[in-house]
Protein backbone atom coordinates (compact mmCIF):
# COMPACT_ATOMS: atom_id res chain seq x y z
CA UNK A 1 0.00 0.00 0.00
CA UNK A 2 1.41 3.67 -0.50
CA UNK A 3 0.62 5.66 2.11
CA UNK A 4 0.26 9.50 1.47
CA UNK A 5 0.76 12.48 4.04
CA UNK A 6 -0.67 16.15 3.58
CA UNK A 7 0.63 19.31 5.19
CA UNK A 8 -0.51 22.56 5.61
CA UNK A 9 0.18 25.08 9.23
CA UNK A 10 -2.61 24.43 11.07
CA UNK A 11 -4.23 21.11 9.40
CA UNK A 12 -7.80 22.39 9.42
CA UNK A 13 -8.11 23.87 5.54
CA UNK A 14 -5.60 23.03 3.29
CA UNK A 15 -4.38 19.17 3.53
CA UNK A 16 -7.37 18.07 5.22
CA UNK A 17 -9.05 19.28 1.98
CA UNK A 18 -6.56 17.42 0.40
CA UNK A 19 -6.96 14.32 2.19
CA UNK A 20 -10.58 14.24 1.85
CA UNK A 21 -10.50 15.14 -1.96
CA UNK A 22 -7.98 12.30 -2.74
CA UNK A 23 -9.84 9.56 -0.56
CA UNK A 24 -13.06 10.65 -2.41
CA UNK A 25 -11.58 9.86 -5.80
CA UNK A 26 -9.69 7.04 -4.61
CA UNK A 27 -12.74 5.37 -4.14
CA UNK A 28 -13.80 5.13 -7.53
CA UNK A 29 -10.47 3.36 -8.46
CA UNK A 30 -8.83 0.31 -7.08
CA UNK A 31 -5.93 1.27 -5.84
CA UNK A 32 -4.34 0.84 -2.75
CA UNK A 33 -3.40 3.95 -1.21
CA UNK A 34 -3.70 5.38 2.11
CA UNK A 35 -4.29 8.90 2.35
CA UNK A 36 -3.88 11.25 6.48
CA UNK A 37 -2.98 15.02 7.02
CA UNK A 38 -0.69 16.92 9.43
CA UNK A 39 0.20 21.03 10.21
CA UNK A 40 3.39 21.70 10.81
CA UNK A 41 1.88 23.76 13.86
CA UNK A 42 0.31 22.81 17.08
CA UNK A 43 -2.13 25.69 17.23
CA UNK A 44 -5.55 23.48 16.04
CA UNK A 45 -4.49 20.08 17.23
CA UNK A 46 -7.64 18.12 18.16
CA UNK A 47 -9.67 20.69 16.32
CA UNK A 48 -12.00 19.11 13.23
CA UNK A 49 -11.68 20.93 9.89
CA UNK A 50 -12.79 24.41 9.37
CA UNK A 51 -16.34 24.77 8.95
CA UNK A 52 -16.05 27.06 5.72
CA UNK A 53 -13.82 24.05 4.40
CA UNK A 54 -16.08 21.49 5.71
CA UNK A 55 -19.08 23.29 3.64
CA UNK A 56 -17.10 24.12 0.51
CA UNK A 57 -16.26 20.13 0.71
CA UNK A 58 -19.35 19.22 1.36
CA UNK A 59 -21.27 21.14 -1.70
CA UNK A 60 -18.64 19.09 -3.91
CA UNK A 61 -19.61 15.53 -2.70
CA UNK A 62 -16.35 15.21 -0.08
CA UNK A 63 -17.14 14.15 3.40
CA UNK A 64 -14.53 15.59 6.09
CA UNK A 65 -15.89 13.99 9.53
CA UNK A 66 -13.87 12.05 11.61
CA UNK A 67 -10.88 14.20 10.17
CA UNK A 68 -9.11 15.70 13.64
CA UNK A 69 -6.16 18.36 13.26
CA UNK A 70 -2.58 16.81 14.65
CA UNK A 71 0.81 17.61 14.32
CA UNK A 72 3.33 16.63 11.94
CA UNK A 73 5.67 13.59 13.93
CA UNK A 74 9.55 12.07 13.35
CA UNK A 75 7.64 9.06 12.61
CA UNK A 76 5.52 10.44 9.88
CA UNK A 77 9.12 9.87 7.62
CA UNK A 78 9.47 6.79 8.38
CA UNK A 79 5.46 5.78 7.65
CA UNK A 80 4.51 7.18 4.82
CA UNK A 81 5.86 6.89 0.75
CA UNK A 82 4.82 10.76 -0.01
CA UNK A 83 4.71 13.53 2.31
CA UNK A 84 3.49 16.67 -0.05
CA UNK A 85 3.20 20.26 1.80
CA UNK A 86 0.17 23.23 0.39
CA UNK A 87 2.93 25.52 0.59
CA UNK A 88 6.88 25.98 0.61
CA UNK A 89 7.12 27.87 3.64
CA UNK A 90 6.00 24.19 4.65
CA UNK A 91 8.11 22.55 3.23
CA UNK A 92 11.04 23.94 4.20
CA UNK A 93 9.61 23.41 7.34
CA UNK A 94 9.86 19.25 6.39
CA UNK A 95 12.89 19.64 5.22
CA UNK A 96 14.72 21.06 8.32
CA UNK A 97 12.75 18.02 10.27
CA UNK A 98 13.23 15.00 7.82
CA UNK A 99 16.33 12.46 8.14
CA UNK A 100 18.55 12.80 5.07
CA UNK A 101 17.63 9.33 4.52
CA UNK A 102 13.65 10.69 3.51
CA UNK A 103 14.22 13.83 2.00
CA UNK A 104 13.29 12.31 -1.29
CA UNK A 105 9.85 11.56 0.26
CA UNK A 106 9.20 15.29 0.87
CA UNK A 107 7.43 17.63 -2.43
CA UNK A 108 4.83 20.59 -3.06
CA UNK A 109 1.54 18.73 -3.37
CA UNK A 110 0.67 21.46 -6.96
CA UNK A 111 3.94 19.57 -8.89
CA UNK A 112 1.01 17.06 -9.49
CA UNK A 113 -0.85 20.03 -11.48
CA UNK A 114 1.80 21.71 -13.61
CA UNK A 115 -1.10 23.23 -15.70
CA UNK A 116 -1.94 25.77 -12.63
CA UNK A 117 0.11 29.25 -12.87
CA UNK A 118 1.09 28.15 -9.34
CA UNK A 119 3.33 25.94 -6.92
CA UNK A 120 0.90 27.28 -3.77
CA UNK A 121 -1.91 26.62 -2.29
CA UNK A 122 -2.91 29.83 -0.65
CA UNK A 123 -3.69 30.07 2.89
CA UNK A 124 -7.77 30.57 3.13
CA UNK A 125 -7.86 30.66 6.91
CA UNK A 126 -7.65 34.52 6.74
CA UNK A 127 -9.54 35.01 3.43
CA UNK A 128 -13.43 34.87 2.82
CA UNK A 129 -15.51 31.42 1.76
CA UNK A 130 -15.29 32.41 -2.08
CA UNK A 131 -11.33 31.05 -1.16
CA UNK A 132 -12.00 27.69 -0.46
CA UNK A 133 -13.73 26.78 -3.54
CA UNK A 134 -10.32 28.44 -5.19
CA UNK A 135 -8.21 26.46 -2.94
CA UNK A 136 -10.82 23.45 -3.19
CA UNK A 137 -10.21 24.06 -7.66
CA UNK A 138 -6.26 23.82 -7.37
CA UNK A 139 -6.96 20.56 -4.75
CA UNK A 140 -9.18 18.77 -7.50
CA UNK A 141 -6.44 19.43 -10.30
CA UNK A 142 -3.65 17.77 -8.26
CA UNK A 143 -5.46 15.00 -6.42
CA UNK A 144 -6.10 13.79 -10.36
CA UNK A 145 -2.46 14.41 -11.15
CA UNK A 146 -0.96 12.42 -7.81
CA UNK A 147 -3.44 9.53 -8.57
CA UNK A 148 -1.99 9.39 -12.07
CA UNK A 149 1.11 9.28 -11.28
CA UNK A 150 1.09 6.13 -8.35
CA UNK A 151 -1.30 4.51 -10.79
CA UNK A 152 1.37 4.50 -13.36
CA UNK A 153 4.42 3.89 -10.76
CA UNK A 154 3.15 0.93 -9.11
CA UNK A 155 2.22 -2.21 -9.62
CA UNK A 156 -1.62 -3.37 -9.63
CA UNK A 157 -3.28 -5.30 -6.71
P1 LIG B 1 -4.26 25.58 7.02
O1 LIG B 1 -4.85 27.04 7.36
O2 LIG B 1 -2.78 25.68 7.23
O3 LIG B 1 -4.63 25.40 5.60
O4 LIG B 1 -4.95 24.64 7.98
C1 LIG B 1 -4.59 27.75 8.53
C2 LIG B 1 -5.28 27.45 9.67
C3 LIG B 1 -5.06 28.18 10.82
C4 LIG B 1 -4.14 29.22 10.81
C5 LIG B 1 -3.43 29.52 9.65
C6 LIG B 1 -3.66 28.77 8.52
N1 LIG B 1 -3.95 30.00 11.99
O5 LIG B 1 -3.23 31.01 11.91
O6 LIG B 1 -4.48 29.64 13.05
Amino acid sequence: MVKVLFVCLGNICRSPLAEGVVRRKLAETDLDIAVESAGTSDWHVGEPPDDRAREAAEKRGTDMSGQIARQVTREDFERFDHILAMDRQNLSVLERMAPPEHLEKLGLFLDFAPDLDTREVPDPYWGGSGQFDTVLDMIEAAADGLIRHIDAAEPRR
